[in-house]
């Protein structure tokens, strides 16, 4: 029997390290802060809606977790600096950053407005330069490494709906972004990529069945289930175990990749 060294549980272990997470405060993003917390990162829940990251802020650390909520629109360039300004005055560090907040509106592109297809890309492809570089700069300052994840969706490889035009373009450059910010921030030990979820139920995905975008949500996601070969929707903590392994160190020489988790949907 050989002794592995360092250990699972220190491979695991988050002990130290401060994290940010947009779009923390519900769906994928709450599911990835409970993880990073519960490997004992200190974790920022960077949201628009303080409200509910407040909320989550406060089950956490009644549960015995470091965590804090601050407010965050990702595409405003100065809420961003702010951001990170604040969990350096908190921390004193920022070592991985998750780029999850997204938003995701159903619209056809014969009836989409520019101003639909910018606030897309805004919040899905603005925002994550933004934070990326703002993070970056610290992490490159503090000389110690660190990760940046982004949250990007199977729409990065293969349309999964009629209506999400822009959201797919958000997307595809997300994807594009984090390949080529791998290549420029791999020599100060900082690894970045990419998580691509297929369906999962979040408070994001509810709201988009209700809406009435002229697009029958309800009947495409019965058709996309239909087509998943586990046979169900994911849940948050799918996408979280996979940003924990990502931000762990069991993920030494991993930059630049993209992790698809879909229950096996881009096989169908
Ligand atoms: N749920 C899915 O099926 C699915 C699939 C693929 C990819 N994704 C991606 O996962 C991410 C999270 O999706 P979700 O389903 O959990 O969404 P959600 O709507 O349930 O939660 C999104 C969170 O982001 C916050 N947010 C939105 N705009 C923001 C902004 N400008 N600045 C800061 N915070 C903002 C919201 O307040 C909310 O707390 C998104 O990037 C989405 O594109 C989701």
């Amino acid at each position: 029997m050989s002794i592995s060294s360092p250990s699972i549980t220190d491979l695991l272990s988050l002990t130290g390290r401060t994290a940010i997470v947009t779009g923390g405060a519900m769906g994928i993003g709450r599911g990835i802060v409970e993880r990073l917390a519960e490997a004992g990162a200190s974790v920022v829940i960077a949201d628009a809606d303080l409200e509910a990251a407040e909320t989550a802020a406060k089950e956490l650390v009644e549960h015995g977790r470091s965590a804090l909520a601050m407010y965050v629109d990702v595409g405003d360039a100065d809420e961003v600096h702010r951001l990170v300004a604040d969990t350096i005055g908190w921390r004193g560090r920022v070592d991985i950053l998750v780029n999850n907040a997204g938003i995701f509106p159903n619209v056809p592109v014969l009836d989409m407005t520019p101003d639909d297809f910018d606030r897309v890309l805004r919040t899905n492809l603005r925002g994550v330069y933004l934070c990326s570089r703002e993070a970056a700069l610290r992490m490159r300052q503090q000389e110690t490494g660190g990760r940046i994840i982004n949250v990007t969706s199977i729409d990065a490889l293969h349309p999964s709906s009629v209506g999400l035009a822009h959201y797919d373009a958000s997307k595809h450059g997300v994807w594009g972004f984090t390949k080529n910010l791998a290549l420029e921030l791999a020599p100060h030990g900082i690894w970045v990529n990419a998580i691509a979820p297929g369906a999962i139920a979040t408070p994001g995905v509810t709201a988009m069945q209700a809406t009435g975008s002229g697009v029958d949500m309800k009947a495409v996601l019965k058709a996309f289930l239909a087509q998943v070969p586990m046979r169900r929707m994911g849940a948050p903590d799918d996408i979280a175990r996979t940003a924990l392994f990502l931000a762990s160190d069991l993920a030494s020489y991993i930059t630049g990749a993209q992790i698809v988790v879909d229950g096996g949907r881009l096989l169908a």
